[in-house]
Order: C-alpha cells, then structure tokens, then sequence
C-alpha cells in the first residue's frame, strides 16, 4: 500500500469510548445495587434534559454482542468500557456480585473474540449511593473501599484486560457535584471541591499502587483526563496570570500528581493563601509520588479561552476558582453551532506538545473527542445520518494528532466519544455523539456515515486529504 498523506501506525488504536451508567441500563438487574445518578433522578427528575433519567439507556446489558459485532465491523481494534462499581460491589463495599462477575466477563471474552482490546476504567462518576450516603470523596475512607473496588476488579480481569484507568475526568464530579450545581450531591463549596479533588488522587494513586504490587503482566495503568488549553486573550501579563490560573486548578490539579507525582507548587501557595488547602496526611507525598501512571488517555472537546477579571470579587465572599479569571468569548472563534462548544482542532496538538515537553513525552490517546449534535434526526436520509460534519471534526482533530506524532509525541491512539448515542448524565440525551444511532424505542443500532468513513480510515491506518 502507498503511503498515504496522513499515515498513522500500524499499532495505532482506533475505537471509541463509553462509560455503564450510559449505556448498560438494566439498573435493576443482575443484583446492581444503586449509584447517585438514580437517585438524584428519583429525588429531582426535573433537573434531567425532558426529565429522561438513567434507566433509559441503549441497552448495552443485553446487546453488548451485537455491538461488539458493530464495532468489529466498523474497524475497531480497541473499545473503553467502564466497570460500574455499584454492579460488581453492591453498596460499594463488601461481597462480590457474581452476576456482574459474569457480565463483565462475557463482555470481556467477546471483545478479546472479536480482537477488540478492552480499555476498562473503574469511575466514571457513579458513585456508588451508599458511599455518598457517608460522604463520597469528601470521606478519606472511600478512598480504602476504592481502592479494594480496584483490586477487585484487576484480579478478576488483569489476566485479560492490559490497558486499565482509575478515573474519568475526575475533575468533572469536583466542578459538578461541588462548585456549579450540575451532578449531585450539588454542593457548592470550594473547600470541600478541593478535599474531593484531593481523596480523588489518594484513591487514584492508591489503586496505581496495589495494581503495581499485583504485577499484571504486560499491564498498563493510567487515568483519563479532560485537558482544556488554557489560552489567554493577549500577552499582557495579566492575561496570562488568568490562563496560568485556570490550567492550574482545570487542568494540571489532576495531570502533576498522576504524571509527575507532586502538585504544582503555585496551586499549593495559593490554596494556601486563601485557607483552602485540603486536609493532607503525613504519607500522602510519598505516596502520590511513588504511584505515577504508565499511560494517559486524554479528553478533549474543545479549549478554555481566558481573560483577567474585570471586576474583582468581594473577598468576603465565598472562595471561588473563578475569582481569579473570566472566561472569554473570543471574537471570531469557530463553534460547533449544534452543541455551542469551540472547535479548535490545534488544541489536541497543543497539549501533546505540552505532554511531550514538560511530562516526559508519556505514553498518550486521545480517550475522547467527539462531536455532540442536538435533533441529529434531522440528518437522516434513507434511514442514515449523514454526519458529514463528524467526518471533517474527526478528520481535522487527527491531522493535529498526526503532526504530534512527527514532531515526536508519544501519541498511541484516537476513541471517538461515542459508540452508539448515549444517555449523558443531566443531558440525557440532547446532544448525540455515537458511531452508531440508536432508536430508543426498538433498541435498533444504525450505522452512521462517520461509522463507514472510520471503518476506512483504520483499516488503512490513515488518509489522504
Ligand atoms: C464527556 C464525558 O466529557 O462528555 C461523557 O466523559 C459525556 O460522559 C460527554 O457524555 C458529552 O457530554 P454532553 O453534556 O455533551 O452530553
């Protein structure tokens, strides 16, 4: 074959990702015992997109063959899963549900069949209700059952999963759940974000450790990140303290302690300064130093754009990430008018620079990226979607990755967010991501265009322009 314009690896991985609460449904089933999401959606279904809640899901419980099939199909050799950790530990702590034993076996087996590598996380923000019942992260004892949820999980499945990740975007439950109102337990309270930040990477760097000490052969443990560039609006100083600001507390509270194994000293002084500094043990730097990662996926959508703040905030008032910055509508910037969020294809090159240069060129994916379109119906012609502009957001983004990787990033793969369209936390299902529509009613799964143009793209490892 000739080489193409944009040839990318033989060993590239090419796939996509999702997470349980979004597609296995089947909540009440094969023993799961209840995570946040169903209960906030009992108590405030008003707060959900048409109040659509997580029971309604694509299914995957029951049809995890048939889109395996799909997946093979449409040229995927490798696929992120997340483990529910309220299916496999009922109440999150205690005995072990051999039925979810099962589950995650068969879907484990299937995909190995099928020559699919599974990429299996363990949090992608369900916690389990009984935990946040006593606390969640904000309790350091979560961070042992988390911990023993890990080792669980990696002694049951290490002997064929290679590739595992702790958390997804763990800063995303921090700003949710604890300072913007948007996932329960909906606290807003910047001292407390930052302790739940902080168990975060206890649990995270603790689960690195036992997965170290059990050896897995050929195993690779990381976590999955959601790196936003943090531009400022122009040179002067003041902007730049703003991005510098932003990327710290976005972006770097979670990338230093997992890559590096410290957090930046900046971010330490000024949580210090305002009296927000978490409570710390004794052995944690030690621990967090000695558990860095071997593999980072990364997440991105799209860049934060920052400027210096134009009013100060009352320093009276309660402590804020966003005293120190504003966010900026950047005149001219190019969005994704069905979503409302910025494309900037750069930004995926940008933060393989960044990872190459100042994090020991780890070894990185891009774990998601992925485009959201709302009434995607609309689309339809004879019974497909003609996604074309996923094709070009697609296209585009890997011409960035594909410059890294000349440039010498250690950059291994590319996961579309999503396989088929799934049910989004309080988004339900407003913005539509997948490979492949589904309708809700019959469960049917569709191929998308994106799905083909993929399909060729992997099989050839690459395209011309
Ligand atoms: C990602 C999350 O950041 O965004 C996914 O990891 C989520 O879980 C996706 O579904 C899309 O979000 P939204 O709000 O556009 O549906």
């Amino acid at each position: 074959m000739t080489e193409q314009q944009y040839q990318f690896p033989k060993d590239f991985w090419w796939g996509s990702a999702t997470s349980a609460t979004q597609i296995e449904g089947a909540a009440d089933e094969g023993g799961r015992g209840k995570n946040i999401w169903d209960y906030w959606y009992e108590i405030e279904p008003e707060r959900f997109y048409n109040q659509v809640g997580p029971e309604y899901t694509s299914d995957f419980y029951h049809r995890y063959q048939e889109d395996i099939a799909l997946m093979k199909e449409y040229g995927h050799n490798s696929f992120r899963l997340s483990i529910s950790w309220s299916r496999l530990i009922p109440g999150g702590t205690g005995e072990v549900n051999q039925e979810a034993v099962s589950f995650y076996n068969h879907v484990i087996d299937e995909l190995i069949k099928q020559e699919i590598e599974p990429f299996v996380n363990l949090f992608h923000f369900d916690m389990p209700l009984e935990l946040q019942e006593i606390g969640g992260w904000e309790n350091r004892d979560v961070t042992d059952m988390y911990q023993q949820y890990a080792k669980t999980a990696f002694e049951l499945f290490g002997d064929r999963v290679k590739k595992w990740f702790t958390f997804n975007e763990p800063i995303v439950p921090v700003e949710g759940g604890y300072l913007y109102n948007f996932h329960y337990p909906n606290i807003v309270d910047a001292k407390r974000a930052f302790q739940v930040a902080y168990h975060t990477i206890i649990a995270h760097a603790k689960a690195v450790k036992v997965f170290k000490k059990l050896g897995i052969k050929d195993g690779k443990i990381g976590i999955i990140l959601n790196l936003t560039p943090s531009y400022p609006r122009s040179e002067n100083p003041a902007d730049k303290r703003a991005a510098h600001i932003a990327d710290l507390f976005f972006n770097r509270s979670f990338l230093d302690p997992a890559v590096l194994g410290y957090y930046p000293q900046d971010l330490l002084d000024l949580l210090a300064e305002y009296g927000h500094l978490p409570e710390i043990e004794g052995d944690d730097a030690a621990l967090i130093r000695e558990n860095t990662i071997d593999l980072l996926g990364v997440n991105y959508y799209q860049p934060r754009r920052v400027k210096a703040k134009e009013h100060l905030p009352n320093p009276h008032g309660p402590f804020m990430p966003d005293w120190f910055f504003d966010n900026y509508e950047m005149p001219g910037r190019r969005m994704n008018e069905y979503r409302g969020w910025e494309i900037y294809e750069k930004g995926i090159y940008d933060i393989m620079i960044n990872l190459r240069d100042n994090y020991h060129n780890i070894d990185s994916f891009i774990s998601e990226n992925g485009m959201g379109v709302q009434n995607e119906e609309r689309f339809i012609v004879d019974g497909q979607v003609q996604d074309d502009y996923r094709i070009t957001f697609i296209r585009d983004h890997l011409k960035w990755l594909h410059q890294a990787i000349e440039e010498g990033c250690h950059a291994k793969g590319y996961h579309l967010w999503t396989t088929m369209d799934n049910w989004s936390w309080a988004n339900a299902y407003k913005n539509r991501y997948g490979f492949f529509s589904v309708n809700l009613e019959t469960k049917e799964r569709t191929p998308k265009k994106s799905a083909y143009w993929f399909k060729r793209i992997s099989e050839r490892h690459g395209f011309d322009d």
